[in-house]
C-alpha cells in the first residue's frame, strides 16, 4: 500500500536510500522524505491545468509544512505557496520565494503580518473579514500601495471528514457567509475600491476529502451568488480559487482519487457554469497541501521498550510520539509502519505503538500488525509528510527531530536536530 521498495537486506529502501542506514546517519526520531515524490504530486496538478488549456495558480499550502528546502522545492516546480502566519511568510521570503507568487491567509491577520505583506509586495490576501478590509484599506494608503485581494466566502458544505478540519460549513470562524449577505456586502466595499483590487472569490471546504462532489458543489454555490452579483453589479470574477482538501492515503481505509481527477471535475464544472452565464474563463486557483507531501514523507524511530497485558494488548514503545506526529492525539488519526529493518518478514502479531510522552493518549498507532519485534529495531511509520513536522511541539521538552530530503540516491539534511540548547534558548534566570 505504500510506494517504497525493499531491498535485498530486508531493509525498507526510501529514494533508493536505505533507511536502516538513514536511522544510522541521522538518529532518531527522523522525518525523510522523497523529493521525487513531492515533484510528482506537483507536476500532477500542474501538468493537469496544463492539459486542460486553464490559467491556473497550484498555490502548495505551506502550512502542512514549511520550511527554506520545501519551499525551494515549490519554486522549481513553479508553484505559488499559500501562507497564514508571519513566520509562513517570513520563512517564504528567506527562502526568496517569488513574492508575487505568494497568497495570505489568515481568520485575524495582525498588523504586522499585514505590513510584511504589504511591504513585499505579495500576489494576493484573501481578506476573511470586515475588520480587515478596513486594516488594509488604511495599511495601504499609509504605505502608498495596492493590492490584489480574493475575498474567503463560506458556501455552507458540510464535507465529510473530522470536524476540526470542517472549514468550510456556515457556523464556521473563517469568512464571510453567502448565505446571510456577509459576502455580498463585502464585496460592494471592494468592488472599484482604488487601492484594493478585487480579484474574485476563495472557498475552502475542508481537508482529507475524498470525493469531488463537494468541491462540485462548492463551485455550484459560487456561481449562484456569482450570477446575481453580475446581474445587480455586472460583474465577472478573475480568479476562483477552490482551496485545498484532497484526500491522501493513510491506510488501506483511505481510497484517493488521482489527484488529475479533482482538477478535472473541478474545470468541468466552472466551464458548464461560465458558459451558462457566458463569463469569460476565469483563472482557477488551488491550494494542496496535504496531497503535495503528505506520502512523500515517512518517520523513522527506534523501538525501545515493551509491555505485555496477556489477553489484553502488546505496546512497543518508540523514542518518538505526540510531539513529532500529534495527529493521532489530536485526530484519532490512523497510520501504518512496517520494521524497517526486516521489511521482508511476514507480519506474525499485532502490537499498538505507544510514543514517549507523559500522556496516556500519546499513542501513535493501535493494533498495528508486524512481524516479532524486539528493541533497537526502526520502526517506520508511513505518509506523516503532512502535519507532521509543521505541528510538532516541544511537550515534556522534546527536542524537534530533523528532517532529511532524499532525491537521485542522495540525502541531504533540511532541517537540523533541535539541540537541548535551542530547547532553553530563550528561558531566562530567575535568581
Ligand atoms: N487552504 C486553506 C484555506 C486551508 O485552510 C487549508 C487547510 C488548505 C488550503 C490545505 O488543505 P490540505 O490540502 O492540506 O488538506 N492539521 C490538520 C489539517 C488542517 C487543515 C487546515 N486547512 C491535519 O493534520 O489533518
Amino acid at each position: 500500500g505504500h510506494p517504497f521498495q525493499v531491498n535485498k537486506e530486508g531493509h525498507l529502501v526510501i529514494g533508493g536510500l536505505d533507511t536502516v542506514g538513514l536511522a544510522k546517519k541521522y538518529g532518531t526520531p527522523l522525518y525523510v522524505y522523497d523529493v521525487s515524490i513531492i515533484r510528482e504530486n506537483c507536476r500532477a496538478f500542474v501538468n493537469t491545468f496544463k492539459e486542460l488549456g486553464v490559467s491556473a495558480q497550484v498555490a502548495y499550502a505551506s502550512k502542512a509544512f514549511s520550511s527554506i528546502a520545501i519551499l525551494q522545492v515549490m519554486k522549481q516546480e513553479g508553484l505559488s505557496i499559500d501562507v497564514v502566519s508571519e513566520g509562513e511568510l517570513y520563512t517564504a521570503l528567506k527562502a526568496d520565494f517569488p513574492t508575487e507568487k505568494i497568497h495570505l491567509h489568515g481568520n485575524n491577520k495582525s498588523i504586522d503580518e499585514l505590513t510584511l505583506a504589504i511591504e513585499n509586495n505579495i500576489g494576493c490576501i484573501v481578506i476573511d473579514n470586515f475588520y480587515e478590509i478596513e486594516l488594509l484599506n488604511r495599511l495601504l494608503d499609509e504605505h502608498d500601495k495596492n493590492m490584489n485581494v480574493l475575498l474567503r466566502v463560506t458556501p455552507g458544505i458540510q464535507s465529510k471528514t473530522h470536524q476540526y478540519i470542517m472549514t468550510g460549513n456556515e457556523d464556521s470562524k473563517f469568512g464571510f457567509n453567502l448565505a446571510n449577505g456577509q459576502a455580498e456586502k463585502a464585496f460592494t466595499q471592494l468592488d472599484n475600491h482604488d487601492r484594493i483590487h478585487f480579484k474574485g472569490l476563495h472557498c475552502h471546504i475542508g481537508s482529507q476529502i475524498f470525493e469531488t462532489d463537494s468541491f462540485t458543489k462548492a463551485a455550484e454555490i459560487l456561481f449562484d451568488e456569482l450570477a446575481k452579483w453580475h446581474s445587480v453589479y455586472n460583474y465577472t470574477p478573475e480568479v476562483l480559487n477552490f482551496g485545498g482538501g484532497f484526500g491522501i492515503r493513510y491506510t488501506k481505509e483511505d481510497s484517493p482519487l488521482p489527484l488529475a481527477q479533482y482538477v478535472d471535475e473541478l474545470v468541468l464544472t466552472v466551464k458548464k457554469h461560465i458558459s451558462h452565464l457566458q463569463f469569460p474563463m476565469p483563472e482557477i486557483w488551488i491550494e494542496p497541501g496535504r496531497s503535495i507531501v503528505g506520502n512523500a514523507g515517512i518517520t523513522l524511530y527506534t523501538i525501545g521498550s515493551t509491555k505485555e497485558i496477556p489477553g489484553v494488548r502488546n505496546y512497543i514503545a518508540v523514542d518518538g510520539g505526540m510531539t513529532d506526529n500529534l495527529r493521532p492525539a489530536l485526530y484519532q488519526a490512523k497510520y501504518e509502519g512496517v520494521i524497517a529493518n526486516r521489511a521482508d518478514q511476514p507480519n506474525t502479531t499485532e502490537v499498538s505503538v505507544a510514543g514517549k510522552c507523559c500522556e496516556s493518549g500519546d499513542m501513535l498507532i493501535w493494533d498495528l500488525p508486524l512481524p516479532e519485534v524486539n528493541n533497537g529495531d526502526i520502526l517506520a511509520v508511513f505518509s506523516t509528510g503532512a502535519y507532521g513536522y509543521s505541528m510538532a511541539n516541544n511537550y515534556n521538552r522534546f527536542s524537534k527531530a530533523a528532517v532529511v530530503f532524499v532525491e537521485n540516491g542522495q540525502d541531504k539534511l533540511i532541517i537540523k536536530r533541535e539541540t537541548y540548547d535551542d530547547i532553553i534558548r530563550n528561558d531566562l534566570s530567575y535568581e
